[in-house]
């Protein structure tokens, strides 16, 4: 059983997304299609929609949500870090804006087999691309201490690395860690206690997540290698959920003069959206275009 993952800022992402009603638009997180389909809503019949996802089950549960667009849609199962083949491949030359929405959807959270959450029981898992051979189980039980608690540190930010991964490997030498409440109880039982609101696990779990699908490895080279396929005054939206993801997103933009920031300060959404969509709360979006050429100037 699943619910379909809720789009974040949707009403802001196509207004600052589409800039030509006929235009070619990438969704290089397509997730359950809530995103594009707005897209779709708000363009004409003429503009397509490429959706990419690395998650199998998403691009299925997309093809879906979007089956009345028909040929106005086209969904590739793939890593938007090879976003230039995937454009190659269905022969794109231009495009008129690209959707980053960063992270994993509600869907892949709240199925417990997939393995990314401690709210309810799964395998540890948390592949987004189940085909990938390293899974949050294979991490946890074999890397050394050293390079858990540097995973913990570097991608979580978490301050109780050392403790957390010390723990781990003395759990495991008695028993593998196998399930993700077996590891949240480990966590819990060296750092008791909620702190903020926050369960003491949330930051590991996190860090796991982001490792083992490569996360701030594939932004920078997606970011990088779409440049070439914005036209001018193509529109790059990307949301980040937290701050390393975002620093990629903001020195990205810094240091690419080809791109104009629309938006200084990331947007976040508003209090109502957050009331009914918790999840949205940690939303950051940031808008680039990419510079209009003025006669005789080089970009
Ligand atoms: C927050 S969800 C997107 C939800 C989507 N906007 C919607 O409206 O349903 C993020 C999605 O991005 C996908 N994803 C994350 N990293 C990816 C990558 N490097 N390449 C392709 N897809 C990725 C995940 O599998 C997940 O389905």
């Amino acid at each position: 059983m699943f619910t379909y993952h809720q789009p974040v800022m949707v009403a802001e992402v196509v207004q600052y997304l589409i800039t030509d009603p006929n235009g070619f638009y990438v969704d290089a997180t397509v997730g359950d299609g809530g995103h594009a389909k707005a897209i779709l809503e708000k363009t004409s019949p003429q503009a397509i929609v490429v959706g990419i996802d690395r998650d199998r089950e998403a691009i299925e549960t997309a093809s879906q949500v979007l089956a009345d667009f028909g040929s106005r849609v086209k969904l590739v199962q793939g890593s938007f870090s090879t976003i230039a083949e995937i454009l190659n491949q269905v022969n794109v030359e231009g495009i008129d804006g690209i959707l980053f929405d960063l992270g994993v959807s509600s869907r892949q959270l709240d199925v417990p087999e997939r393995g990314f959450s401690f709210s309810q029981d799964g395998p540890l898992d948390m592949r987004m691309d189940r085909t990938q051979k390293m899974n949050a189980c294979q991490v946890v039980n074999t890397f050394t201490e050293k390079e858990l608690a540097d995973i913990f540190f570097y991608y979580g930010e978490e301050h109780k690395s050392r403790k957390i991964a010390r723990s781990i490997v003395l759990a495991r030498q008695k028993k593998s860690i196998t399930t993700t409440s077996e590891l949240e109880k480990i966590i819990w039982n060296c750092n008791p206690g909620r702190r903020g609101g926050i369960h003491p696990a949330t930051r590991v779990f996190m860090a796991l997540r982001i490792y083992i699908n490569h996360e701030l490895d594939e932004l920078p080279k997606a970011l990088e290698s779409v440049l070439q396929f914005l036209k001018e005054g193509a529109r790059m939206v990307v949301l980040s959920y937290h701050s390393l993801e975002d620093r990629v997103v903001k020195n990205f933009l810094r240091t690419h003069d080809q791109l104009e920031v629309i938006n200084r300060k990331p947007m976040t959404p508003s209090r109502q959206e957050i009331q009914v969509n918790p999840r949205a709360r940690s939303a950051r979006m940031r808008v680039a275009q990419k510079m209009i050429r003025e006669e005789g100037t080089l970009i």
